[in-house]
């Protein structure tokens, strides 16, 4: 039985997979048995993890994802360097903190195209690769727990993930038919750099901790966990969900005894 949760013989392509989460979910695959395409863009980054990933089945492939055009071609030379994609993961992300009505349309714009358009379009050519080649295929998209609960300064990030959420129910009802399921995972607070400034500072750092029934920040690896189960054949069944790994902090009512 356990066998269901291991990824052997299959590649995935891994967004954003130079640092953080994205580098923890490719070390989960990688320990499962799955060749793995890191994409980011910064290329001595991207080496770094692969060699903390430290197997030969890892290929890296540097592209700015916010930029529309890059995305086909990148995930056609991945698909051509492995050999095919069986798992794609949509985690590379950013974030814009700021009063709402600062964020500039240019950094709005950015933010979209990482989230959303990249997301859609290495979905698309993912999808039309597996269709016609008749092979079944996983998508995980990264979400976040601002897709379900808001908080002041973060409107356009939480935006881009609501987006997420419903971009996975859509594609999973759409391609069902062709054996590709799509589930997200929606991480609540997670060290890594993205929250560098938060869980440095020790306000912060002890709010998220006292209002997490768990009582603790998430690891990168708590994250992955959930990823490699939504991505394995475990979850052959579960298609057009998102599931929430944050300690209870949606589920409890704030500070409110
Ligand atoms: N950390 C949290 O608490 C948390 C909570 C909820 C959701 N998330 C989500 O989890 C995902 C991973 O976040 P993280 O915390 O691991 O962040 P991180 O440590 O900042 O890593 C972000 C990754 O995305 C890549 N990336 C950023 N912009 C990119 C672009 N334009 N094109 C290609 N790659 C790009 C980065 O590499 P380069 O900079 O070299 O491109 C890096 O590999 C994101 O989608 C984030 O929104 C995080």
């Amino acid at each position: 039985m356990l066998d269901a949760f291991r990824l052997d013989g299959r590649t995935a392509l891994v967004t954003g997979a130079s640092r953080g989460i994205g580098l923890g979910i490719a070390q989960s695959f990688a320990a499962a048995g799955a060749a793995v395409v890191l994409v980011a863009r910064d290329r001595a980054r991207l080496d770094e993890a692969a060699s903390r990933i430290g197997s030969p089945r890892v290929w890296t492939l540097p592209c700015d994802l916010s930029r529309a055009e890059e995305v086909p071609q990148t995930f056609r030379r991945a698909a051509a360097a492995a050999g095919g994609i069986d798992i794609l993961v949509n985690n590379a992300g950013a974030i814009l903190r700021g009063p709402a009505q600062t964020i500039e349309a240019e950094g709005l714009h950015r933010l979209i195209d990482l989230h959303l358009t990249a997301t859609y379009r290495l979905s698309c050519e993912f999808a039309q690769e597996r269709i016609a080649s008749g092979k079944p295929g996983a998508i995980v998209n990264i979400s976040s727990i601002l897709a379900e609960i808001a908080r002041p300064g973060v409107a356009a990030y939480a935006m881009t993930k609501a987006g997420l959420r419903q971009l996975t129910r859509a594609l999973a009802v759409e391609w069902a038919p062709h054996g590709i399921r799509v589930n997200a995972v929606a991480p609540g607070f997670t060290r890594t750099e993205l929250t560098r400034s938060q869980w440095t500072d020790p306000t912060l750092e002890a709010a998220v901790k006292a209002r997490t029934p768990l009582g603790r920040w998430a690891e990168p690896q708590d994250i992955a966990q959930a990823v490699l189960f939504l991505a394995s054949p475990a979850a052959a069944f579960i298609t057009g969900q998102t599931l929430i790994v944050d300690g209870g902090l949606t589920a409890a009512m704030g500070g409110i005894p």
